[in-house]
């Protein structure tokens, strides 16, 4: 494979993993390709920001690298699929970051080719992304390991088989909006105690980065962790009866639930 790659969509997803790509010196912007319909105002961004080959003809795009990352909404890709379908070599790995099309329907417009789809999440726009990684028995092991660097640029990365996609969808994918709900809480409640609104954002923030830290960082069983600082008769002991009063767990893995099972079926819809 030739160290270049190239994007076919130039929005938000596109430009987290190029800034990430970039800044951890993983390609040189001379080895990064991309395509947008139109050059405003993305690609100039793009352009004047990094430094990146912009490019505005398709054919172009598919020769110059082998590794293509496919980052537009699931409705354009099905739309382009079958229009460069004639640019496709067999050398071709193709990145789909498209929620709810599966590698059937790719190959389905495309032909038989090496397929594999990613889940990031919006913290790629800060490196620190989760991402997975479901590669199709086309695509050789040297080629799922070159995505999985990529893809660690800007956070982590793992590879998991297609049909998990649904569960990293609830987990990972999806998961930023409820962490969001949860701070927004969290702040609610100290400003509701008298903090100031900025610093209650600061201090949830912080707490919540801080204790996924603590389970990424000391490997123990996030159980052990809670057991840690819930001294008896302590603080927040109370505030984990209050919690589980008011079934705090169940209500996460209902939706975690959800967000799974709608993925499920806006893939079958397609
Ligand atoms: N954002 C996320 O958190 C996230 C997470 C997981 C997966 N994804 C997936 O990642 C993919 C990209 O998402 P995004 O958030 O980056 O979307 P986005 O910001 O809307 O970017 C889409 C890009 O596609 C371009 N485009 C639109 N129509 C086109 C066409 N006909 N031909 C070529 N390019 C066209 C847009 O160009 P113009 O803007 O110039 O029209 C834009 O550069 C989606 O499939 C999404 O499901 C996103």
């Amino acid at each position: 494979m030739t160290h270049t790659i190239s994007f076919y969509g130039a929005g938000n997803m596109a430009q987290a993993i190029i800034a990430g790509l970039i800044s951890s010196g993983f390609y040189k912007k001379e080895e990064i390709y991309v395509y947008n319909h139109r050059y405003e105002p993305t690609l100039q961004k793009l352009e004047e920001e990094y430094g990146i080959q912009p490019i505005l003809n398709e054919k172009d795009l598919f020769e110059k690298s082998d590794l293509v990352i496919l980052a537009v909404k699931p409705a354009v890709l099905t739309q382009i699929l079958p229009q460069v379908k004639k640019y496709l070599r067999e050398e071709h790995v193709l990145v789909s970051l498209a929620a709810g099309i599966s590698i059937r329907q790719i190959t389905d417009l495309t032909g038989p080719h090496k397929i594999i789809r990613a889940i990031p999440n919006t913290p790629a726009m800060v490196n620190q992304a989760m991402s997975s990684i479901s590669p199709n028995n086309l695509t050789t092991k040297e080629e799922v390991q070159l995505v999985l660097e990529v893809f660690n640029k800007f956070g982590k990365a793992k590879v998991v088989s297609e049909q998990l996609i649904d569960a990293v969808v609830g987990v990972s994918g999806s998961a930023p909006a409820y962490v969001y709900l949860f701070i927004e809480a969290l702040a609610d409640g100290a400003v509701a105690q008298g903090l100031s609104r900025n610093d209650a954002y600061e201090f949830a923030a912080q707490a919540v980065l801080g204790a996924a830290k603590m389970v990424e960082e000391t490997g123990k069983h996030p159980a052990e962790l809670k057991d840690m600082v819930t001294s008896p008769k302590g603080t927040t002991i109370a505030a984990v009866q209050s919690l589980e009063m008011s079934n705090f767990r169940a209500s996460v893995i209902k939706a975690v639930e959800a967000a799974a099972q709608k993925n499920r079926q806006m893939s079958e819809e397609k």
